[in-house]
């Protein structure tokens, strides 16, 4: 059991709680603004994968507030810091040590998932027959899957539906057959298996872990230091870095670095705790190897994904898809879906057609030209919308959105089944924008014809969350569409 931290944007902490619960298993699983604390026998790789994280550390120590006033001495303050923050050697060289055979697992699975590529592509050849065999096996269990799945579809309608956006998507995928496409569907689990081991030692490849620790003697390392609240007005992270420096070079006979070190030890204080820790990997955890174009942060587009409970058999639809963010976090987590982007713009899209070829999920993400006012898509055939609207100084349009919502809103209930969800990404402006127009349709009867056309009664409100967008803030709302 290793005790690990992340950060996260202010927002994501807890749907980063939700995430290492579920996919490590943690434990002791504490959150405080911008951070999660967590413990998990996981294997580094499947931690260094977690979505909603933006960087991860082994957690050193985390402790109640370092107490301090203005008047404090810098005599004073500097003996509160060592007491409060160096602790026993012990506790440091046990930690480094832990330190060290995370990097090594790190390099070590990396090394074989080369390995066993290279192997496999020497492999191939004698393979052919076995796996041919296998694909047969395969196609039938996903035609057996498919037919299952229309089996429990009890409105043909929203299934005529279905049918004609997955027709429409192979339309545009010239260079797919239905047989290829039935292919790529059956030989998913084993491929994926495959596909997920080496997505996570790509990500390692450009997280960039450091070399393990030849031994823990001589370590020359660099003090990153953060100091918020009222405390930063007591003591300034120079000061905090400088103790701590010196403490640990007495205690361990470790040396400072500031250019180069092999351990970069962070602390972070404020007024309601203080943490130290060692990042586990160079780049932030957000920073996505399969993403060539970036657009909406990583992070948000995939709680966006994962506040639309996708489930598999689901037909997904961003109307405004951008570089195709949002779908390529989700057709990443979840296999068993398929994705549509529509755009209006041709420069996202292509962008978007890149990026899905990049993350090679062509077969599953299609993309589509149309407008949001007018979705060429029939009612109720679509399981979950996932739409970020153009707001903010990134995405400004010269339309005045607050003008289109009310039609593209209605459009996305449209398209939507009844019990699909549709999760939006607005401006806090557009977001009360949203609300009025919903509290309007939910409150008494309707006036005259023309608002009756732009009814969005079935449209339930779940859940409204604020998310940090860096310069801005952004609400995503979460509705389910319901029966008239
Ligand atoms: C905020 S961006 C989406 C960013 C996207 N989530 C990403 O990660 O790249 C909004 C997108 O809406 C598109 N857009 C604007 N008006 C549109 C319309 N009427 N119909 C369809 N797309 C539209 C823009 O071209 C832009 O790509």
């Amino acid at each position: 059991m290793v005790r690990y931290y992340c950060t996260a944007g202010n927002g994501m902490e807890s749907f980063l709680v939700e995430e290492v619960k579920k996919k490590l298993a943690a434990r002791d699983v504490h959150q405080i603004p911008g951070k999660v604390l967590f413990s998990s026998s996981a294997t580094i790789h499947r931690v260094c994968d977690l979505k909603a994280a933006e960087r991860l550390f082994l957690l050193l120590k985390q402790d109640s507030p370092v107490g301090m006033s203005t008047h404090t001495s810098p005599a004073k303050t500097a003996s509160v810091l060592r007491s409060r923050l160096l602790g026993d050697r012990r506790q440091w060289l046990s930690a480094v040590m832990t330190w060290s055979r995370l990097q090594g697992e790190l390099a070590a699975s990396r090394n074989a998932v080369t390995a066993s590529t290279t192997h496999g592509v020497r492999e191939k050849g004698r393979g052919s027959e076995r796996q041919s065999d296998e694909g047969k096996n395969c196609r039938q269990e996903s035609r057996k899957r498919s037919h299952s799945f229309t089996a429990e579809e009890s409105d043909e309608k929203r299934q005529r539906g279905r049918e004609q956006i997955r027709r429409h998507a192979l339309e545009l995928d010239k260079d797919d057959d239905v047989r290829e496409s039935e292919e790529v569907c059956a030989t998913y689990s084993k491929k994926e298996l495959e596909q997920n081991v080496e997505s996570c030692s790509k990500n390692m490849d450009d997280l960039g872990e450091d070399a393990p620790l030849e031994s823990v003697e001589n370590v020359s390392f660099r003090i990153n230091c953060k100091c918020s609240g009222s405390l930063s007005r007591c003591v300034g992270a120079q000061e905090v870095s400088k103790v701590i420096g010196a403490g640990l070079s007495k205690l361990l006979g470790w040396k400072a670095d500031l250019k180069n070190p092999k351990l970069e030890i962070s602390v972070f204080l404020s007024d309601d705790y203080c943490l130290l820790g060692i990042p586990l990997t160079r780049l932030p955890l957000a920073n996505r190897s399969y993403i060539k174009s970036t657009g909406l942060r990583s992070t948000i587009a995939w709680a966006m994904a994962s506040l639309a409970q996708i489930q598999p058999g689901f037909c997904v639809v961003d109307p405004m898809c951008g570089v195709g963010t949002i779908l390529i976090e989700a057709a990443k987590e979840h296999k068993a879906a398929c994705f549509l982007g529509v755009d209006i713009d041709d420069g996202q899209l292509q962008k978007a057609d890149e990026n899905i070829a990049f993350a090679e999920l062509q077969s599953r993400v299609h993309l589509l030209k149309a407008s949001s006012k007018a979705l060429p898509l029939p009612s109720a055939s679509v399981d979950a919308v996932v739409c970020d609207l153009p707001f903010g100084r990134k995405f400004s349009t010269r339309v005045n959105m607050a003008d289109n919502l009310p039609l593209i809103l209605g459009e996305m209930e449209r398209v939507l089944c009844v019990g699909g969800t549709m999760v939006v990404l607005l401006s806090p402006q557009l977001s009360c924008l949203l609300k009025k127009l919903l509290s309007q349709t939910h409150s008494g009867p309707k006036g005259n014809k023309e608002d009756e056309s732009q009814t969005f009664s079935s449209l339930r409100h779940q859940t409204t969350l604020r998310v940090s967008l860096g310069a801005i803030d952004g609400l995503i709302h979460k509705y389910i569409k319901t029966p008239d």
